[in-house]
């Protein structure tokens, strides 16, 4: 392959921009010509396409959010853009595509992969929701991201002595609120992969108080549902001070952190070497800290699971 394209999808990720600087030095490394396209599927069904230069690339891999923009495309959901793409690309004289984003656009990339366009997929999404890899870039930001401000949010709880309900993002999926919850010794962790037990919440909560536990913090992840409701819940069935914040779009920004820098040079570097290699419909990952691929369709077909240990021992650190 002589010429390839590389977009970004969906929500943005910390550690994107270190993606795309890896795929277009490593091409450039190989003397490919590498091709950027701009707001994600939109974009690639516009013709949105530009080449780029290992300049193109400088003073990013700091930075957060995606400097090819992204989208979420309706149109490439169907057939009618999904050819549109196809003819883009091949008027460009693309032979190859990187596609950086989550489970959404890895579906885009599944959709390309069977209408036999060779395609890479690179899992970024701060949920950490892709089988197949045990992070995905951005998620070590967003977590450090929620600690932050979960530290802060635990002086003013001390003082005033509340309970808080903090919802966290992470779409269907529970590692951030598991991850943040180990993290901070979250009274409870709420995540949509376990039915939680509301009298056990309470006897935590109020066992923590007459213990004179100054605040408590209990973590909801987003996809169990709304951190207010959870929020009269509580406050009804204990009569605690209670309040909620929802930290939101905050998780999604920011600069990289160190972990997300290297995972994302590693992933997009990867994915370069696969196609050039003559592989394709297939996802880069990492497991045990080793560079890994697995076809991208038998992957998709599997679902998320969260880290059993993990949330067992939640469970027994926050008694
Ligand atoms: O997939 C990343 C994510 O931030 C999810 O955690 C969240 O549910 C969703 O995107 C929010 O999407 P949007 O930015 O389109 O509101």
């Amino acid at each position: 392959m002589k010429r390839l394209g590389v977009l970004t999808s969906g929500g943005d990720a910390p550690g994107m921009n270190a993606a795309i600087r890896a795929v277009v030095r490593k091409c450039i490394y190989h003397d490919v010509e590498i091709y950027g396209i701009k707001n994600g599927y939109q974009g690639l069904i516009e013709g949105n396409i530009e080449k780029m230069d290992v300049g193109s690339v400088g003073d990013i891999i700091q930075r957060g959010g995606t400097m090819l923009y992204s989208a979420r495309c309706e149109e490439f959901k169907t057939e009618a853009g999904q050819l549109k793409g196809i003819e883009q690309l091949k008027k460009f004289g693309i032979e190859g595509l990187i596609v950086i984003g989550g489970d959404g656009s890895f579906q885009g990339a599944q959709k390309l992969t069977e209408k036999g366009y060779p395609c890479i997929g690179v899992p970024g999404t701060i949920d950490n929701d892709i089988p197949g890899t045990d992070f995905t870039i951005g998620f070590d930001t967003a977590l450090n991201t929620i600690i932050e401000a979960i530290d802060k949010i635990r002086d003013t709880a001390t003082s005033h002595e509340r309970t808080y309900i903090i919802e966290v993002m992470g779409r269907n999926a529970g590692d951030l609120a598991l991850w943040a919850g180990l993290a901070d010794g979250a009274e409870s962790i709420l995540i949509p992969e376990k039915q939680d037990d509301f009298n056990e919440v309470i006897t935590r909560l109020k066992r923590g108080h007459e213990r004179g536990k100054k605040h408590s913090i209990i973590i909801l992840a987003e996809g169990v549902g709304s951190g207010f409701e959870y929020g009269d819940r509580i406050h009804e069935a204990t009569n605690l001070e209670t309040r909620v914040t929802v930290l939101g779009h905050i998780q999604r920004g920011g600069s990289p952190t160190a972990n997300d820098r290297v995972l994302a040079s590693r992933l997009g570097a990867k994915a370069v070497d696969l196609l050039l290699e003559g592989k394709a419909g297939r996802m880069v990952g990492i497991q045990k800290n080793k560079l890994v691929d697995h076809d991208i369709i038998e992957m998709l077909a599997l679902s998320h699971s969260i880290d059993e240990d993990m949330y067992q021992l939640s469970k027994e650190l926050s008694i």
